[in-house]
């Protein structure tokens, strides 16, 4: 298995608002497809408040968002040489950072410069990419799995070029029955057509509390898995592996290390 292992120290909090707006048209992605959000609403959120919500990939002088460069760099390498476009991020127990991981990563591609990403929240059970973001989602996939809303209205804009969010916004109990449904297989396969050259991210629920992430792996091409350092064991990394059978592991992100130097190991 290749590894791609993240280390980023500890250190949170949250801090929810809101503001959502239409967005006047907006062309990104310049030199290849171009996206045009017309009808895409969009978040101001301060930068400010991405920061103290641990969303750090868009300031360069932060060491944290060098280490996500890094991971960005290994994950788009080995994507666009399968020319793959859907990454799910999973952990084997809950907290380890996969939302975070996601959020962070997304922002990371977005500011590459050259590539479009939609960072969506797949964790049913406890959305919560939204709140990272600092907004109150006025649609969000579960009125899509209500069938009220259609994939453009879900959409969000939150002020950083080239990315758009999908959020959720309330927690769903029977989640692994609707990840399985034919609703949520459609939905990504939309996506991955609809927006081929964007990369779609997936922020899953943890591995081992349920079959969510077994039954939505197979609808994307890769994925990632987040260690919580510390917490998670060798036994619970083997098998949240195993319970991700097949579907192809770009590696993995070793989170909430005490470890101040910037470590990426590969291989
Ligand atoms: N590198 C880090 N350093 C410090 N705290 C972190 C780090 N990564 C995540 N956290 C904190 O750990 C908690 C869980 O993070 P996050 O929501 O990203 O995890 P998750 O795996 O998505 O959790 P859940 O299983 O609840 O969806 C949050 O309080 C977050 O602020
Ligand atoms: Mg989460």
């Amino acid at each position: 298995m290749k590894k791609i292992v993240a280390q980023g120290k500890k250190e949170m909090g949250l801090n929810p608002g809101s503001v959502v707006r239409p967005l006047a048209a907006e062309l990104v992605s310049p030199g290849r497809a171009v996206y045009e959000y017309s009808a895409t609403k969009s978040v101001a959120i301060p930068p400010d408040r991405l920061q103290s919500n641990r969303i750090i990939a868009q300031d360069n002088g932060d060491y944290r968002a060098r280490n996500f460069q890094v991971l960005r760099t290994k994950v788009l390498q080995q994507m666009r040489k399968k020319n793959w476009n859907t990454l799910a991020i999973t952990a084997p127990t809950e907290g380890a950072g996969k939302s975070l991981v996601a959020a962070n990563l997304a922002v990371s591609m977005a500011m590459e410069g050259n590539q479009s990403v939609l960072l969506v929240d797949m964790d049913l059970r406890k959305p919560s990419i939204h709140r990272y973001f600092g907004f109150e989602p006025e649609c969000s996939i579960h009125d899509y799995l209500d069938g009220t809303a259609g994939v453009a209205e879900m959409l969000v804009h939150p002020g950083i070029p080239r990315l758009v969010l999908l959020p959720g916004r309330r927690n769903i109990l029977n989640s692994s029955e609707q990840l399985s449904s034919p609703l949520v297989r459609n939905l990504v396969k939309e996506l991955k057509v609809r927006y081929e050259s964007r990369i779609v991210i997936f922020d899953l629920p943890p591995a081992l509390i349920s079959d969510e992430v077994m039954v939505f792996l197979p609808y994307v091409d890769c994925s990632l898995l987040v260690i919580e350092s510390g917490k998670n064991t060798p036994r619970e990394v083997e098998k949240a592996i195993e319970v991700m059978g097949n579907s192809p592991l770009l590696g993995t992100v070793l989170n909430k290390s005490d470890h101040t130097r910037r470590t990426f190991n590969y291989g």
